[in-house]
């Protein structure tokens, strides 16, 4: 019997189901590309009209500027005059127009949260709105400051809806060290729900409970060395994070709480938090991609679930571009595993460059050492709806292989009730099928047992079904 989740796809909160009448990218006219707009930013034209001044702008006055011509949109508070960009969006120019006149962060949030709308819109910025819109959240990012401007947020955030219990934490200490304990009051808590970063003077710690994030934030009262390990005993959902102290004395107090500590709010409210990662290796996988490496940085604690992403942001001509990526494992059998990395300071992608592509090419320039920023994971798969399978089909095509990297590790090692795994895998021609090696010798280890696979090219039909 076929065993799959009865869920719909992509699933209901899916990237790839972000805008509510699907994905649609729109032919852009020519010269209308992401960098001919970065370009138009750099030229020095007042792009709002305004002379460079920034306004307070009433709900009546946002309410009047509704027309393509003339159109502003609030997102977060703030007010951009999207006319001049109407032509370069790539989701057209009607989708921009719902928002025209209007409040817009809902819509821009369920299509692209993740587009650095602040950083190519500088040059539209017209002002902050003068009073909260009646729809207006309480939007708590952890840093927008632009043009000066700072939104104003509580330090504690109450949760707008249903939550899980809000977790707490305690410290304490030995000569040398100190531990913080995080109380999440949930069981399913694991090594990957923790994600920390130590660093310029700040010490964050994001424990991410189903929909929300519990955020601690401060700056500490003593140096600690580099390295930290984290403990997560599971059956009572504690979190303990143990760091060396660099001088054995005593602290009387752990630190000062920085910006949204103890904040405890849906993860869509929370802002993305970035880290430089160091591009470590690259390698050649197919013609057109790229295994990329990249080590985080020595005070970080990341790991991404599977079938979850990341955005990687870099800055492309002045303006910081973010694309979302799914990281994979460095091969998918062991001895493909050349040189042996410890596992969890590193990220692997799996990337296609697109020679004519704005993120990719620029991507593909870095050189060994350079740096690219890496946000905090994302994604709503879970990977327990694998457990119990007896059959899993999985159907990807090139690139939207690298969801499939860890499903796959994981089902052929965490699954015991699974029968038989098929891998349809769509390509333009036989080149293009990554890491194919790897497959198939994944495919003839588990013959006995269950993984099977089968390759559509663009003129080819190979099977390889077990
Ligand atoms: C959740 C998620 C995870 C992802 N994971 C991965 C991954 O692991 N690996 C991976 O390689 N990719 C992944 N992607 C895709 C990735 O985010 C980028 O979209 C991709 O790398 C292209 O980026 P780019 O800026 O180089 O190209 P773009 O500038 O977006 O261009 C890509 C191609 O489209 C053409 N194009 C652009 N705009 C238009 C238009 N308006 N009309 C017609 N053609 C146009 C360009 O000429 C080019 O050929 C993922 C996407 C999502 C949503
Ligand atoms: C608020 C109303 C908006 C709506 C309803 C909307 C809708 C969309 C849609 C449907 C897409 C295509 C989705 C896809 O295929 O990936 C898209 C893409 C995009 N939009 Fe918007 N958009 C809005 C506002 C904005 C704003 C203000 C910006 C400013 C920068 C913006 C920047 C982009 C970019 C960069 C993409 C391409 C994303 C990619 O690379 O996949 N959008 N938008």
């Amino acid at each position: 019997m076929l065993n799959v989740p009865s869920q719909s796809f992509p699933g209901p909160s899916s990237q790839q189901r972000a805008a509510s009448g699907g994905r649609s990218k729109v032919p852009l006219k020519q010269g209308r590309s992401l960098m001919d707009w970065i370009r138009l930013t750099k030229s020095g034209k007042d792009l709002t009209g305004m002379q460079g001044r920034l306004i307070e702008v009433t709900e009546e006055e946002l309410k009047k500027h509704n027309k393509k011509d003339d159109c502003w949109i609030c997102i977060r508070g703030y007010v951009y005059n999207v006319s001049p960009y109407m032509e370069y969006h790539p989701g057209g120019e009607e989708e921009l127009m719902r928002a025209a006149g209007a409040d817009g962060t809902d819509l821009f949030d369920q299509v692209h949260r993740w587009v650095n709308y602040e950083s190519m819109l500088k040059e539209c910025l017209v002002g902050r709105m003068a009073v909260k819109l009646t729809a207006l959240k309480d939007y708590r990012e952890e840093r927008r400051v632009l043009n000066g401007l700072l939104p104003k947020r509580p330090a504690t955030d109450a949760p707008a809806m249903e939550s899980p219990s809000s977790p707490s934490y305690d410290w304490f200490q030995t000569d040398s060290s100190v531990t913080i304990v995080i109380y999440t009051k949930q069981k399913d808590i694991s090594l990957e729900s923790i994600i920390i970063d130590h660093q310029d003077g700040s010490f964050r710690a994001e424990t991410i409970m189903k929909d929300y994030s519990y955020l601690i934030h401060i700056g500490l009262s003593h140096e600690v060395q580099e390295d930290f390990s984290v403990r997560v005993v599971e059956n009572v959902g504690k979190i303990e994070i143990i760091l060396k102290k660099r001088e054995n004395t005593s602290w009387k107090s752990l630190g000062h709480p920085l910006e949204m500590h103890l904040s405890f709010i849906p993860r869509k409210d929370r802002g993305l938090y970035y880290r430089k990662c160091q591009l470590v290796s690259k390698a050649v996988v197919t013609p057109d991609t790229r295994l990329f490496c990249v080590a985080l940085p020595p005070c970080t604690h990341l790991q991404v679930q599977a079938g979850h992403h990341v955005y990687l942001k870099l800055t492309i001509a002045g303006t910081e571009i973010v694309k979302p990526y799914t990281p994979v494992s460095d091969s998918l059998v062991s001895e493909f595993k050349e040189p042996v990395l410890p596992n969890n300071k590193y990220i692997y992608f799996l990337i296609k460059i697109y020679p004519s592509g704005l993120f990719t090419p620029e991507l593909d320039r870095l050189e060994i050492g350079d740096f690219v920023s890496v946000s905090s994971p994302e994604g709503s798969f879970k990977i327990s709806k694998l457990q119990e399978l007896e059959d899993l089909f999985l159907l990807a095509a090139g690139t939207g292989f690298t969801p499939m990297v860890k499903i796959l590790n994981y089902a052929l090692t965490n699954v015991p009730s699974l029968r038989k795994i098929k891998l349809m895998f769509f390509n333009k021609t036989e080149d293009d099928i990554i890491w194919r090696r790897q497959l198939e010798k994944l495919a003839f280890d588990n013959e006995s047992t269950c993984f099977g696979m089968e390759w559509q090219t663009g003129t080819h039909f190979t099977s390889s079904s077990l």
